[in-house]
């Protein structure tokens, strides 16, 4: 395989588009894998969009909001947790590895840990094999 695994994150744009913009602009290190849609909070995540990216040929999906207490919409990414939690739970029954999808908190501040989540989950992707087996649809 060459190559990066293709990792759709989802961020919301207060904390972790924050994190993501300062890994960027501090030049750290990071793998070229993830195409990132901004969305006004994680609350705002339709389920199925992720599931569709991953229907659709993602190697994995990252999502990632602000920590607990400091969703700008008070507890967006509470409701984020709870539909993740349960979306990882469910896409398993459609042929996908529930560890291609990861739910993770980056504050505007954490531009390492951001990259650090990055370089893990596209290590983690790469053990698993890329691209991921064809699923039942
Ligand atoms: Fe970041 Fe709600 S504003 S998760």
């Amino acid at each position: 395989m060459s190559g990066e695994p293709r990792i759709v994150g989802f961020l919301c744009h207060w904390c972790s588009y924050a994190g993501a913009d300062m890994a960027g602009t501090s030049r750290m290190k990071q793998p070229a894998s993830v195409r990132i849609v901004r969305f006004p909070c994680t609350g705002r995540i339709n389920p199925l969009i992720p599931l569709r990216a991953l229907l659709d040929g993602a190697d994995g999906v990252l999502i990632s909001g602000c920590h607990p207490g400091d969703c700008h919409y008070r507890e967006g990414n509470l409701y984020a947790r709870r539909r993740f939690e349960l979306l990882q739970r469910f896409i398993p029954y459609m042929g996908i590895d529930s560890a291609r999808l990861r739910y993770v908190w980056v504050s505007a501040s954490e531009g390492q840990r951001w990259q650090e989540i990055v370089t893990d989950f596209t290590n983690k992707l790469k053990e698993m094999g890329y691209p991921k087996p064809k699923q039942v649809e």
